[in-house]
């Protein structure tokens, strides 16, 4: 676990700041604490961890939560980008930061709901 936490407290300290993405997040609160349980909760749940993130916000239903937010080209590299840019800050062994990096390339452009 205190890896994903590593990891997306070091993505969402990037999404923060970001003109693109911020705007799309609902959360008034500045450090996204909300967004950065979910995605902690989640990814660690998606690896093999606890599955606290089924039973605090049910089935995970990615697209469908997402649906709400405009995802283009634009959203989905600054989304991946920064996600790339935390994994290298804690840059885990090489055969875990491929896995991950394929992880992520494939999930952000399923979320991509516009062209
Ligand atoms: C591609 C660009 C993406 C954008 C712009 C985006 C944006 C957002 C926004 C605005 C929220 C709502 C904030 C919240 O309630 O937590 C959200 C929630 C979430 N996102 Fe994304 N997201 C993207 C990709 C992804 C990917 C690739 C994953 C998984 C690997 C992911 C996982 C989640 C999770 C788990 C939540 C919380 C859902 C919930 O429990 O309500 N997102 N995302």
């Amino acid at each position: 676990m205190p890896f994903f936490k590593a990891l997306v407290g070091g993505f969402y300290d990037r999404v923060a700041e970001d003109p693109v993405l911020r705007p799309l997040y609902p959360e008034t609160d500045a450090g996204l604490p909300l967004a950065r349980y979910r995605l902690t909760l989640f990814l660690a749940q998606y690896w093999g961890g606890p599955t606290t993130y089924d039973e605090e916000r049910g089935h995970p239903r990615l697209r469908m939560r997402h649906a709400p937010f405009a995802i283009g080209p634009m959203e989905r590299d600054a989304w991946l980008g920064h996600m790339r840019h935390a994994l290298a800050a804690l840059d885990p062994a090489p055969p875990i930061t491929a896995k991950l990096d394929a992880y992520f390339e494939m999930a952000a452009e399923a979320m991509r709901n516009r062209d």
